[in-house]
């Protein structure tokens, strides 16, 4: 037995089996895109921690800036001793993420957090009590956030859950709509149809106080949601007065190869939610929203004894000024158009079991189907997932049926690794699709 297989034996001791396995590796360091196991062996990293590591690993300026700032003081808890730190990350994200002409940001420590504050918010500024979120979406595992998760694998036998969630279809222009819709206009109308006819036979427009939605679904396999449909959308909030959430913890901080993936729809929303690459590897998240909806909620009402940990600002500020410095969405750019073209090869080669390519950016998935049919093929995509492991690159599942593979990995990622990383890839799906 080998140190990592060792370390899943112990795992099975202390660890509940409820916490799922994604993929079966080990880490003990990291530098870049490189993963060294507990083995000592080298592993590509395509699944950057789910997300989180966007500016890649072992960043000296943020090592750097946590180091600095550990020898001064962990944690204080900003509500009873004010520091710098927060306020030099609040005053940034504000700038970088303007929401309006004023902006103010409330600091959390997950995706999950800041979706759960920003619903509270949402419903203690507009005063109505429903919610509108889509089929496919992931909001995170606590209780608001998982009502508003779409997948029932996480949900099974742990409700009731906050009423008041409605769940509309997720307006994806996909391959299955393109053979039904002429085009994406009718595709759009269609959609914003059914949200109308929702509000005029299911529950009033009066009676919601938010839309929240992921402009690209993370674990719901990279579709990407129609810029028609959403232009009107935001229309449509505005004009009802429903607060327009949206959910940016996957795909922020240069994953679609800008800071926000709603700077591709040139919209702004009410209110956005942010985690994951933000921190650059530390728990942290926020929510960002225009400062007249953030200052309508009453003192009290939102807050956290750990939110803002001192190490946490220092850590996601260096990471987003690193990001900044060396031009994340540049680096984005670039790894999406390499990925893109590989994931376009394969779909030519593997055309019966490939039914999709899609996504953002560097947000880029294919989608398994069971040989000529329409049928998810998730036993599939795991096998191509352990495969990848075996020949030393990790990479992971997303969509609803876990049929996709996804890309998230750092986006500084030197070109010949994230080359070896594809060509792994390739290799493992020759390797089980023969
Ligand atoms: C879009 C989205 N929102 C929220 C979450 C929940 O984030 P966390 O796991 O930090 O609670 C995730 C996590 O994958 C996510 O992708």
């Amino acid at each position: 037995m080998n140190k990592t297989e060792s370390l899943y034996e112990r795992r099975k001791k202390s660890v509940p089996n409820a916490l799922g396995i994604i993929c079966s590796s080990s880490i003990q360091s990291a530098k870049g895109a490189i993963i060294i196991d507990a083995d000592g062996r080298e592993l590509i990293d395509f699944a950057g921690g789910i997300g989180v590591n966007n500016a890649g690993h072992g960043v000296n300026e943020i090592i750097t800036a946590i180091q600095q700032q550990a020898e001064k003081f962990i944690h204080a808890s900003f509500n009873v001793s004010i520091y710098e730190a927060y306020l030099d990350l609040t005053e940034k994200l504000c700038s970088l993420l303007p929401h309006g002409n004023a902006t103010k940001t409330m600091l959390t420590l997950s995706g999950a957090e800041s979706v759960e504050n920003a619903i509270k918010i949402a419903k203690a500024v507009t005063g109505k009590p429903g919610i509108i979120c889509y089929s496919g979406a992931f909001h995170g595992r606590s209780m608001m956030a998982l009502t508003l998760t779409s997948n029932t694998r996480y949900k099974e036998g742990v409700g009731p859950y906050a009423p008041e969630v409605y769940r509309l279809e997720f307006p994806y222009y996909g391959p299955k709509e393109k053979k039904l819709f002429k085009n994406e206009e009718d595709f759009a109308a269609f959609h914003i149809n059914k949200l109308n006819i929702f509000f005029s036979t299911y529950v009033s427009a009066s009676q919601i106080a938010a839309v929240i939605m992921e402009l690209v679904q993370g674990e719901g396999g990279f579709t990407v949601a129609s810029k028609i449909y959403v232009t009107e959308l935001r229309k449509i909030c505005t004009e009802k007065n429903i607060l327009l959430i949206l959910d940016e913890v996957q795909t922020g901080f240069g994953r679609t190869g800008k800071w926000a993936a709603f700077e591709h729809y040139y919209i702004t929303p009410d209110l956005s939610t942010w985690a994951k690459s933000m921190g650059g590897g530390m728990p942290i998240g926020a929510v960002i929203g225009r400062q007249e909806i953030m200052d309508a909620v009453k003192p009290g009402l939102i807050g956290g004894t750990y939110l803002g940990n001192a190490l946490c600002c220092v850590a996601s500020l260096a990471s987003i000024n690193y990001m900044q410095k060396n031009n994340i969405n540049a680096a984005a750019e670039i790894v999406g158009k390499i990925v893109l073209e590989k994931f376009m090869q394969l779909q030519k080669l593997y055309p019966n079991n490939i039914s999709d390519v899609r996504g953002l950016g560097a947000m880029l998935a294919i989608e398994f189907v069971k040989p000529n049919t329409n049928e998810a093929d998730s036993e599939t995509a795991k096998a191509i997932v352990n495969k990848c492991f075996v020949n030393g690159l990790i990479t992971i599942t997303s969509g609803t049926s876990g049929n996709c593979i996804r890309i998230l990995s750092p986006l500084f990622i030197e070109n010949e690794i994230l080359q070896k990383g594809l060509s792994i890839l390739e290799k493992s799906i020759q390797e089980i699709i023969q």
